[in-house]
């Protein structure tokens, strides 16, 4: 056996300390507020059957042609980690017959997986909270999710820094009309698109639109605009959407160049995105899909939903509001024996404090008290709560407050209750 050190895999993170309090924070804020929008969690697995996602995702996208993760398992069956938990919410959606229900609000939070190259905001392993809302096609939805997505930034204070972009797809005659005329533009042009490109006019048109190394060429300038290829339900659906958000007052632009990197979609999709050219821009992205839950094999049910990249959130948290600082973990009670006929007293108050709700360390074997301070100070403790050889034949043991250095010394059978006195003048 060796004894190289293994390192963790490319594009994935450990999360704990600050981060991983500030993660739980936020976290459960964006639950509660899907609560408040009436939308409740569901789990589903990190891997599914890979037919799944290749049914859903569609075949051409990057997502499952270079990014999934697919494997065997040991009967043969191809597996694959979820790279989006749209396809596996659906799947679910339809086997525990939720369509019996008008209206199912689903949220979830978990990871998804996608091979791609790691960069800033750019993982393997990454996190997504998002919603799924199935329920008759009707524009007031849409509006309502959309301006859900806009009040996780505006809770966060951080609406001023994003952008919230908007298209419509159509429906499906529509979105065909529009690929037809993509293809036919394009077609003339082909050396002058990147390589993924060149294969995209016959593969998936559509990504043409936002691929990000073709994007800026002056080509794309009158390339046919999506709007255009509406027909005119399509377009009534659209514009309505659009003026129920003015209503509500939520600011948008119309990116008519912005396709979605899935399938599934038709009708309204939307980002939101922030203005740092540098870094992997899309914190939020979804829409329409009301084809998915039947060509899954499930009863015809329209759906709309949207994810969040966890991880791009909270960079953009703490670029721009959030202090770490005020994530520190910590304890309220650190104890310090200073001898082996201190340790059972030691855990005896151990056991009384944590019974009073308070979380409380207690040493497992004797230090220095040189090296108590300094895990008291990495676990930001409040109060120590010192007994040595002296302590323990008077009876009484040192309490000192570590933020303000004041020291007394308590009787034994008084330690729980003085403890418990600061604590409540806190
Ligand atoms: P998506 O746009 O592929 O949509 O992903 C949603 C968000 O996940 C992105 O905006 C981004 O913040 C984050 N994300 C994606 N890939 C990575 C990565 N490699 N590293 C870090 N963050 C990443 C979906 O997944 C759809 N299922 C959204 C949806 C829900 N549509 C309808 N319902």
């Amino acid at each position: 056996m060796t004894n190289k050190k293994i390192s963790l895999p490319r594009g994935t993170y450990d999360l704990f300390n600050e981060d991983m309090q500030l993660r739980k924070d936020v976290v459960s804020t964006l639950m509660d507020l899907a609560e408040t929008f009436g939308f409740y969690e569901i789990q589903t697995p990190v891997f599914e059957s890979t037919d799944l996602f290749v049914r859903a995702v569609g075949e051409q996208t990057d997502v499952i042609s270079k990014e999934i993760y697919t494997f065997e398992d040991k009967k043969g069956r191809s597996l694959s980690l979820r790279p989006e938990i749209t396809a596996p919410v659906v799947r679910s959606f339809i086997e525990n017959k939720m369509h019996i229900n008008p209206m199912t609000k689903l949220s979830y939070y978990g990871p998804s997986f996608r091979y791609e190259r790691p960069q800033a905001g750019r993982f393997r392993q990454f996190n997504q909270f998002g919603i799924e809302c199935f329920a008759p096609r009707n524009p007031f939805i849409d509006v309502e999710i959309i301006s859900l997505a806009m009040s996780i930034f505006k809770v966060f204070d951080i609406e001023e820094h994003v952008e919230l972009k908007i298209n419509s797809l159509g429906n499906q005659e529509s979105r065909n009309a529009y690929i037809a005329k993509v293809k036919k533009y394009f077609a003339p042009h082909k050396e002058q698109l990147c390589e993924d490109c060149q294969k995209r006019i016959d593969s998936n048109p559509l990504r043409i639109l936002d691929c990000k190394i073709d994007n800026e060429k002056s080509l794309f300038n009158d390339a046919p605009k999506l709007y255009d290829a509406l027909d005119s339900s399509s377009k009534k659906y659209f514009d309505q959407v659009l003026l129920e958000l003015n209503k509500l007052n939520v600011k948008y632009k119309i990116e008519d160049k912005l396709v979605r990197g899935l399938d599934y979609y038709n009708d309204t999709i939307f980002e939101i995105v922030f203005h740092d050219k540098k870094a992997q821009n899309a914190i939020l992205g979804g829409g329409r899909y009301d084809s998915l839950v039947e060509g899954l094999g499930g009863e015809a049910t329209n759906a709309f939903g949207f994810a969040l990249g966890i991880e791009r959130f909270i960079n953009l948290l703490v670029d721009k509001v959030v202090d770490k600082e005020d994530y520190k973990i910590t304890t309220d009670i650190y104890i310090m024996p200073l001898c082996e006929s201190a340790l059972s007293k030691s855990f005896e108050f151990g056991l009384a404090l944590r019974q009073e709700g308070l979380k409380c360390s207690v040493p497992y074997e004797i230090k220095t008290i040189k090296n108590y301070f300094k895990n008291a100070e990495r676990l930001n403790a409040v109060i120590a709560i010192i007994i040595g050889d002296e302590e323990m034949v008077s009876g009484k043991a040192k309490l000192k407050n570590l933020i303000t250095g004041e020291q007394s010394e308590v009787q034994f059978e008084d330690v729980i209750v003085e403890i418990l006195k600061g604590s409540n003048h806190e």
